[in-house]
């Protein structure tokens, strides 16, 4: 069989071994495989690279994705289905391998409905895909959350000051909780539970009345605000900028800058923030991505090898398994409640 392999939507350690785990599991199960450039916008434009054991040797501790990617949606390009299958018959695809988000496998799950053989791997730093238990780059972000957490951690403290840190997490808490638990943040605030700038300030009061004269405040980019702060038009986000990506989602960004502010006029506490943004995805990914990756990359090559298409890898417990493709679309996976409590008991 003929593969084709793509990966879209953000880039994200742990791409490369998937990428590797594809090629080396494919070839040796008798197959060929080719790469699509830049996710979706090379299907649409017939952009291909070989994709053999000489393109991927080298790359498994390599960050980012020797494919590139991008957020472009087959699905908002006039005849854009049209192009994809077109793309495809040139090649002489039998299967493709889409390595991606909720977006990305969103327009698979399109493209499996319009016939096209695919099997998914999920991806997201985020963790918020539904099915499987971690994405692979999730564990590298949180390891990089944490360390910068562990930085400021210091400067803080040597300046008796409050340090608002921002990091990636559009819908969800994952990445938020699992730093600031591990940095020991002292105010964790995650998408699924909206705050209130008075309740987070009590807390830094009740916490700096023991005698601490340091806090750090670890914040989602996409936590909600209650009530006040700049919000957007459904008064959700804490923004910094209203662009949309081809997803139609809003670019984030400005909730720490906007929170310490407000905690620094309210409790006159020197207070700075500080935003992680792409530093959290980039660089070489850490032991547990890059095992994930590899072990979702031959199971798919497996998949297709079996001809069980229309699947999705996932890890479940300890096990890689594989799902229907449509139960990833329309729901977040959010941060298990049960995580959010042991969080409560630092709180102060
Ligand atoms: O989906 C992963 C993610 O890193 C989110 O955490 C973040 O909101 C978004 O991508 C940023 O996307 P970009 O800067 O690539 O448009």
């Amino acid at each position: 069989m003929k593969i084709g392999v793509l990966t879209g939507g953000g880039d994200c350690p742990g791409l490369n071994p998937v990428i590797r785990a594809v090629v080396r599991a494919s070839l040796k199960l008798g197959h060929e495989t080719i790469g699509f450039r830049h996710g979706w916008k090379g299907v649409l434009e017939n952009i291909t690279m070989p994709l053999g054991r000489e393109e991927v040797s080298g790359i498994l501790h390599r960050g980012g994705t020797i494919l590139g990617t991008s957020r472009t949606n087959v699905y908002k390009v006039e005849n854009g289905e049209q192009q994809a299958l077109e793309t495809f018959e040139k090649n002489g695809l039998d299967a493709l391998i889409p390595i991606g988000g909720e977006d990305t496998l969103g327009v698979a799950v399109k493209l499996a409905k319009a016939g096209v053989k695919l099997v998914g791997v999920p991806k997201t730093i985020d963790n918020d895909l539904m099915g499987t238990d971690f994405t692979f780059g999730f564990d590298t972000s949180v390891n990089v959350a944490m360390e910068s957490i562990d930085r400021l951690h210091t400067t803080a403290e040597s300046h008796s000051r409050v340090l608002v840190v921002e990091v990636m997490g559009r819908h969800a808490g994952w990445i938020a909780w699992y730093a600031g638990v591990a940095g020991g943040g002292d105010v964790i605030l995650v998408p699924e539970h909206p705050f209130s700038v008075e309740d987070v300030c009590a807390q830094i009061q009740r916490r700096h009345d023991t005698g601490k004269s340091f806090s750090i405040v670890v914040v989602s980019e996409g936590a909600k605000v209650a009530t006040e702060a700049a919000t957007d038009e459904d008064g959700s986000y804490v923004l910094s900028s209203m662009k949309k990506d081809a997803f139609g989602h809003v670019m984030l960004g400005g909730v720490a800058k906007v929170l310490a502010d407000e905690i620094e006029d309210r409790l006159g506490f020197e207070t700075r923030h500080t935003v992680l943004g792409h530093i959290q995805r980039g660089g070489s990914p850490t032991a547990f991505d890059r095992v994930l990756g590899t072990r979702y990359g031959v199971r798919a090559a497996e998949l297709v090898h079996e001809q069980r298409f229309g699947r999705m890898v996932a890890l479940q417990g300890n096990k890689i398994v594989d799902i229907d493709i449509n139960d990833i679309s329309g729901a977040i996976k959010e941060l298990d409640p049960d995580l959010y409590k042991v969080a409560e008991y630092f709180a102060d």
